[in-house]
C-alpha cells in the first residue's frame, strides 16, 4: 500500500494508539466532560489523576488570557517576572514549614520535573563535596515519566521494556503493597515497613557511597494503583535517608496539591523530604506545568556553592502557565478542596467515595479497594480467594474501562501491579468537586462495567 494511500485513511496526530479510535472532546465543566458528538462522561479518574478543581472554570482561563495578553513569554536566562516569584512563595507556603527558606523551579510537566529533581540531586552532592554520589536508588513498581532519566528510575515494565537498552540502571527496591505483601504479615502489615525501609538501607549500603538521592511515590500512583504505605514505612525511610547522607526526592506529580486530602501526601507521615516534585493536579490540567520544589539545604548548597544550577529547559517558568497554577491554587484554597479530599473527614466527598468505593469489594472480580483522599486503586482479579490475576493477555482492566467508557464514565486502567506484567486495576481520581449523586452513579456504572468485563 502506498504511503498516500495510508495516509488518506489515517489522521494526521500520532496519536496514542493506532488501533484505536478516540472520540474527540469539545467542552468540560465540573465533573463532566463531552465529546463533539454531544455524548456526556463523568471525570471518575480526572483524566490521568489531572484535574483537581473541576474543568471549565472561567477565572483560570481569564488569569491565562490576562496573562497572555501582558506577557506570554520571556526566557529564565534574561527575566523573572513577578507571576514566577509570587506564585514561588504561595507554593512554598503550601508546601508547608520544611521548606521555609527553599526555592520551587517550574517545568512543563512530571517527568520535566522528575528530571530536574535527579540533577539537583546530583549538583547538591557535587556542590557539597560528595562528588562519589551518583546513583539514584527507587523502587520497583514505580513510575516517574516517560523521558529516559525518569524511565530508568522508574520501575513499571511495561513502560520501561523496550527502553532498557537505552537507560542507566540503579538499584531499585520493593515497595510495601499490603495486598500482596511480601512478608505475608498476620498483623495488617502493621510492621512490615520496617523490613522495606531494611532493604533500601541494605542498597544505600550497596552503593559504596556513591547513592546520591531515593526517589518515590508516597502513595503510589498509576503503577500500583494507589496502594497506602502502612504505618511507619516513609518515616523510617526518611530517617535511613538521612543517615546516609541520600536526598529524599517525593514524587508528588499525582499526589499533591491536595489529591490525597493534605496539600502534599507526604503530610499524612509527617514526614520532610529535601525535594518535593509536583504537576498534574498543580494546574489542573488548564496548562502544562510542573514544579520542584527545594528545601533550603539543597537550594543553599546551590545559592552558596557554585552559585547556579546546570540545567534548564526553554519554557523554565512559562508565564501563562504560572498564571494558570496560581489561579488554581487560589481556588483549591478558597473552595477547601483539599478539605474535600479528606477521605477521613466525615461528611466529605472523599469519605463518600470511599463508603461508595467500599462496597465493590464484595463482587466478583474485585480482590482489593485501597486509596486515601481522592485517590483509588479498585484492582480486578480472576479469584477474590487465591487473588490469582487474569491472564494479561484478557486486559481485563483495559475491557472494565472500555465498558465504562461506553457508559459515559472515565476510569483510568492499568495492568501490571502483581508483578509488572500480571494484575490489572482501575484507578480512581474525580475533580474534588464531584458530588455523593455522581459518585453513586459512577460506582453503579463502574459494577455494570465489571460485570460485562466478567461476561467477555
Ligand atoms: C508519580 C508520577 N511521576 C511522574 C509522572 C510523569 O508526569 P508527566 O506525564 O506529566 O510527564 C507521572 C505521570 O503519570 C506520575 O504519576
Amino acid at each position: 500500500m502506498s504511503s498516500s494511500v495510508q495516509n488518506s485513511t489515517r489522521s494526521a496526530l500520532f496519536t496514542r494508539s493506532f488501533r484505536k479510535s478516540f472520540p474527540s472532546a469539545v467542552r468540560g465543566e465540573g465533573a463532566y466532560l463531552w465529546d463533539e458528538s454531544g455524548k456526556r462522561y463523568l471525570d471518575f479518574s480526572g483524566s490521568a489523576a489531572v484535574n483537581f478543581i473541576g474543568h471549565g472554570v472561567a477565572e483560570i482561563a481569564a488569569a491565562m488570557s490576562a496573562q497572555a495578553r501582558r506577557l506570554e513569554f520571556v526566557h529564565s536566562s534574561q527575566f523573572v517576572t513577578s507571576v514566577a516569584e509570587e506564585y514561588a512563595e504561595e507554593l512554598l507556603r503550601f508546601a508547608g514549614p520544611n521548606f521555609q527558606g527553599g526555592c520551587v523551579y517550574f517545568t512543563g510537566g512530571g517527568s520535566e520535573s522528575v528530571e530536574t529533581a535527579l540533577k539537583l540531586a546530583r549538583q547538591y552532592q557535587v556542590e557539597i563535596g560528595q562528588s562519589k554520589r551518583h546513583q539514584i536508588i527507587s523502587r520497583g513498581q514505580s513510575y516517574h515519566g516517560s523521558t529516559l532519566g525518569a524511565l530508568s528510575v522508574s520501575g513499571n515494565k511495561r513502560r520501561r521494556e523496550m527502553y532498557l537498552p537505552m537507560v542507566r540502571e540503579f538499584a531499585h527496591v520493593a515497595f510495601p503493597y499490603c495486598y500482596r505483601c511480601a512478608f505475608d504479615c498476620k498483623d495488617g502489615c502493621r510492621n512490615c515497613g520496617q523490613e522495606y525501609a531494611a532493604e533500601l538501607e541494605r542498597a544505600i549500603e550497596a552503593s559504596n557511597g556513591q547513592a546520591a538521592a531515593f526517589i518515590c511515590e508516597p502513595v503510589s500512583g498509576a503503577t500500583l494503583g494507589a496502594v497506602v504505605p502502612p504505618p511507619g514505612y516513609l518515616r523510617t525511610v526518611a530517617e535511613v535517608c538521612g543517615r546516609h547522607g541520600v536526598l529524599l526526592i517525593a514524587d508528588e506529580v499525582m499526589t499533591g496539591m491536595g489529591r490525597t486530602g493534605r496539600n502534599f501526601a507526604v503530610e499524612h507521615w509527617e514526614v520532610a523530604p529535601d525535594i518535593l516534585v509536583t504537576a498534574k493536579g498543580l494546574s489542573s490540567g488548564y496548562a502544562p506545568l510542573g514544579a520542584v520544589i527545594a528545601n533550603k539545604k539543597v537550594a543553599d548548597a546551590i545559592a552558596g556553592g557554585s552559585g547556579a544550577f546546570l540545567h534548564g529547559f526553554t519554557y523554565n517558568s512559562h508565564p501563562i502557565s504560572l498564571a494558570a497554577g496560581r489561579a488554581v491554587l487560589a481556588v483549591l484554597q478558597r473552595e477547601k478542596l483539599v478539605q474535600a479530599a479528606d477521605s477521613a473527614t466525615p461528611g466529605s466527598v472523599a469519605a463518600a467515595l470511599s463508603t461508595a468505593l467500599e462496597k465493590l469489594k464484595s463482587r466478583d472480580a474485585v480482590g482489593d479497594v485501597r486509596g486515601i483522599g481522592l485517590l483509588w486503586g479498585v484492582e480486578f482479579v480472576a479469584d477474590t480467594a487465591t487473588k490469582k490475576p487474569f491472564p494479561a493477555e484478557l486486559n481485563f482492566a483495559g475491557r472494565v474501562g472500555q465498558s465504562a467508557m461506553k457508559r459515559g464514565l472515565l476510569v483510568y486502567p492499568m495492568q501490571g501491579c502483581v508483578d509488572g506484567i500480571l494484575g490489572d486495576h482501575g484507578l480512581i481520581a474525580p475533580p474534588a468537586v464531584i458530588t455523593r449523586e455522581q459518585i453513586d452513579w459512577a460506582v453503579e456504572q463502574l459494577k455494570g462495567a465489571i460485570e460485562e468485563a466478567r461476561k467477555a
